[in-house]
Parts: structure tokens; C-alpha cells; sequence
């Protein structure tokens, strides 16, 4: 064989070698994908096998929806006063009780815990119900009082 000719089938092996991995990757990659869907539609029949017959598109949304509560099951009042509160009550705007200022959420917290975490959800005077977030659950928002409690020198 001629130098030409044997670099010539090097590239013949080189382009088949790369060629079929190229194409098996595409098939796998195409086996692999298919499967994701069905088992989502799968995992729904099992939680809800009613509706999944009836209405599977709205029941995905359903199941994904309970699965991220479920997930969030453990509420980080933290969170919540950060997403929610700390807007008035970060700074003690509003005359808003500050966290982390014992003395302002002392004769607050001597009222009882239950009392202070029905006036967050229902708003008390200047505060808002919720601190204007309804979608707050009452046990985000009992977390939420709870904690800003705790930074402010309460053991609730
Ligand atoms: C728009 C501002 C604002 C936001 C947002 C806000 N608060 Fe308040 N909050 C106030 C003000 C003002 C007061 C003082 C009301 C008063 O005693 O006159 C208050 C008081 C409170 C009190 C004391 C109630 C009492 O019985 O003395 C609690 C508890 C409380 N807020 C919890 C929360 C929680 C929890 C959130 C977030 C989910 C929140 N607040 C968001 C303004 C706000």
C-alpha cells in the first residue's frame, strides 16, 4: 500500500469510528428522553388515578403543585418574615415593632404567643393582615411571627 492510500482508510476508520458514536449517541440520547414524560404520566396514575383519566395535562399541574408543598412541608419562618416582613419590620418602618429590638416586641410578646400570631394574620391597626401577602398560609405566617419573635428576645 502507498503512504496516500493507508493515511486514506486511516481516515475511512477514523470517520466510521466517530460516525457510529455520533449516531449512537443521538439514539441513545432519543431512547433516553422518551421514557421522562411516561414516567411523570406514570407517577400521576399512581397518585390520582381518577383524575389522571379524565384530565392528565391539569392533573400534572395539580400533583407537581402538592409535591412542592409537600417538599416545603418544613416552613422556615426565617423565609418567610425575609420575604414578607422584614420590609417594615427590618427597619421599624411604620413604627412597626423591629427585630432584634427586645424592648419594642416585649410588652407584644408578654400579650401571648396565639394573640400575636392571630393579630399577624389578621393585621392589627397599621399592620396588615399577613404583612399583605394573603397568599401566606396562617402557619407561614404563625413561622414568620415566631421567629421575628425569637430574634427580639422572646422563646416562643
Ligand atoms: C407594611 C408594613 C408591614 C409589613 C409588610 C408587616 N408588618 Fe407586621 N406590623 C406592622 C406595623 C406598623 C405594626 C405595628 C402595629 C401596631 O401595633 O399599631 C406591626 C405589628 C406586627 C406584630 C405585632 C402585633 C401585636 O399584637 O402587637 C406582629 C406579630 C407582626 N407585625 C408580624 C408580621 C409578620 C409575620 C409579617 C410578615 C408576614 C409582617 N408583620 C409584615 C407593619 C408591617
Amino acid at each position: 500500500m502507498s503512504k496516500q492510500s493507508e493515511l486514506r482508510s486511516l481516515l475511512e476508520t477514523i470517520f466510521v469510528v466517530v460516525g457510529s458514536f455520533v449516531g449512537a449517541i443521538i439514539i441513545i440520547t432519543l431512547a433516553t428522553s422518551k421514557p421522562e414524560p411516561a414516567d411523570t404520566s406514570t407517577m400521576v396514575v399512581e397518585n390520582e388515578p381518577m383524575e389522571a383519566n379524565v384530565q392528565p395535562v391539569a392533573v400534572v399541574k395539580v400533583a407537581e403543585k402538592s409535591d412542592m408543598k409537600k417538599n416545603s412541608s418544613v416552613i422556615s419562618g426565617e423565609k418567610i418574615a425575609q420575604a414578607n416582613c422584614v420590609l417594615c419590620h427590618g427597619s421599624g418602618m411604620m413604627n412597626s415593632p423591629k427585630i432584634g429590638d427586645s424592648a419594642q416586641w416585649e410588652p407584644r410578646i408578654a400579650q401571648g404567643k396565639e394573640t400575636l400570631i392571630s393579630h399577624a394574620i389578621n393585621g392589627i391597626r397599621t399592620m396588615p393582615a399577613k404583612g399583605g401577602n394573603a397568599s401566606l398560609s396562617d402557619e407561614e405566617v404563625g413561622a414568620a411571627v415566631i421567629w421575628m419573635a425569637n430574634q427580639s428576645g422572646g422563646s416562643l
